[in-house]
């Protein structure tokens, strides 16, 4: 399993591509078109928000699993442009169970951020919080009701009943005619069909045959409904217990979860962030990493390691290895910072994530500093090949977490990877082989 290990965007697309060379399944869990993910395969790029990363080999079977929530247009869309590039889509499997997204749900979405104002979520606008607040409320419209206009048509009524007062503000809003909305839908069923699976039974048959499957996490631990910094989160669960749930398998099925955190921080939208940068130097962190939403385009907030909320992702998540992407970015710097421990308003020390929400608003990063390294590091194909300084900051961040190191990247590119010595050893024997 692949999760985010700090607030996403930590490059797990990239990371679960690689490893799908191996895998015969890859399946995304939750969350849903919120997520993006970039890989560059032989100099192109691609953009994906919904797609499950292994797309990009043909046939390969990749899941859109029971618990993500689907907006059937994104979907479309990237299977044409996939298509339309020369991708074999055959292999995608879409859960019937999985939740979709509906138009109303995106204009509830801005609408909810447009009344909390100052306290607004900064949420991708994407539908997906109240796409989530319908399927908990029994109201939710299934990818199987696509197959069904009478059914369809009936619970797209049963939906916006209770939200006609929220949606008055969109009352003459073309998107909302029930009539348009049913028949884009049934042509979205049309469009999927071929694709539209049992996709519980057939992660069963994989695991029951031995062959190697891989769960995709979008978003990371900090932004969990249940242990991130709420409000200021998504509105599911990004950690590794949601797998099973979000894809129908038992805990005792998953042998390996892989935590993927970048070199330092970022988080994008409201909340709190005690390493935050603020000035030139998180400016030039965001510069030199690229740190722009892939879905939004909005400025990632950027920030020093935070290895409080990396250790406590470690244990949410059970987190049996740790990939750390984008060290590049961190070459030429004299010294590195790493937040060790939190400091609250009144002074407390915090060794470990505080769980209320006051005392994280006010707690600021204290840190240890560390020497850097002045070598652009990108071309780095094996760990000795890292300055002394780069393979230290490793080090110490594996032994405050507990963790091993098994992969590290240096850039975008499927090549800019490098299996530690940790890595080297495990891998073999363990569910997927080093490439
Ligand atoms: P929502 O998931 O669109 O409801 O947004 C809730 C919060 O999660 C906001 O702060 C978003 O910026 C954040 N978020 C959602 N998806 C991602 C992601 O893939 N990467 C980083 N942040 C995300």
């Amino acid at each position: 399993m692949i999760v985010g290990a700090q607030w996403g965007d930590e490059g797990k697309g990239k990371i679960t591509d690689l490893l799908a060379e191996r895998a015969d399944a890859v399946i995304r869990f939750q969350g849903g078109n919120n997520a993006g993910h970039t890989i560059v395969r032989n100099g192109e790029t691609w953009k994906f928000h919904l797609m499950p990363s292994g797309i990009l080999y043909p046939g390969k079977t990749c899941v859109i699993g029971n618990g993500v929530v689907v907006d059937p247009k994104v979907l479309t869309e990237e299977l044409d442009e996939l298509r339309h590039r020369g991708v074999d889509t055959s292999g995608l499997r879409v859960s019937a169970n999985a939740h979709l997204i509906m138009p109303y749900h995106m204009m509830l979405d801005d609408a909810g951020e447009a009344r909390l104002g100052k306290l607004k979520i900064g949420t991708t606008r994407r539908g997906i919080g109240p796409a989530y607040a319908d399927k908990a409320s029994r109201i939710g419209i299934r990818v199987q009701d696509l197959l069904d206009e009478k059914i369809l048509k009936k619970k797209i009524v049963a939906a916006l009943e209770p939200k006609r007062l929220a949606l008055r503000p969109f009352a003459r809003d073309p998107r909302l005619d029930l009539q348009s909305i049913t028949e884009e839908y049934l042509a979205y069923g049309r469009r999927l069909y071929e694709h539209i699976a049992d996709t519980t039974t057939l992660v069963w048959d994989r695991l029951d045959d031995d062959q190697i499957v891989i769960f995709e996490g979008a978003q990371g631990a900090l932004l969990d409904l249940d242990h991130g910094t709420y409000p200021f989160v998504t509105s599911s669960n990004p950690i590794a217990a949601a797998a099973c749930i979000g894809s129908g398998v038992g805990p005792k099925d998953i042998d390996e979860v892989w935590g993927i955190c970048k070199a330092y921080s970022t988080r994008v939208g409201s909340g709190p962030f005690p390493t935050e940068l603020d000035g030139e130097l998180g400016e030039e962190l965001r510069q030199r990493g690229g740190e722009f939403g892939t879905t939004t385009g909005r400025s990632r907030r950027t920030g020093w390691l935070d290895l409080v909320a990396l250790r406590y992702a470690a244990r949410l998540n059970s987190m049996t290895a740790l990939v750390v992407t984008k060290l590049d970015v961190l070459s030429g710097l004299d010294k590195i910072k790493v937040c060790t421990s939190y400091r609250g308003e009144d002074g407390a020390v915090f060794e470990t994530y505080p769980y209320h929400q006051t005392v994280l608003h006010h707690a600021s990063g204290e840190y240890v500093e560390l020497d850097g390294w002045s070598e652009d590091i990108s071309d780095a194909r094996s760990e000795d090949e890292l300055p002394e300084n780069a393979r230290a900051y490793l080090r110490f961040m594996e032994e405050f977490i507990g963790v091993p190191i098994v992969l590290i990247s240096v850039g975008p590119g499927r090549e800019q990877t490098m299996w530690t010595a940790a890595g080297l050893e495990t891998a073999p024997g363990r569910a997927i082989p080093a490439a």
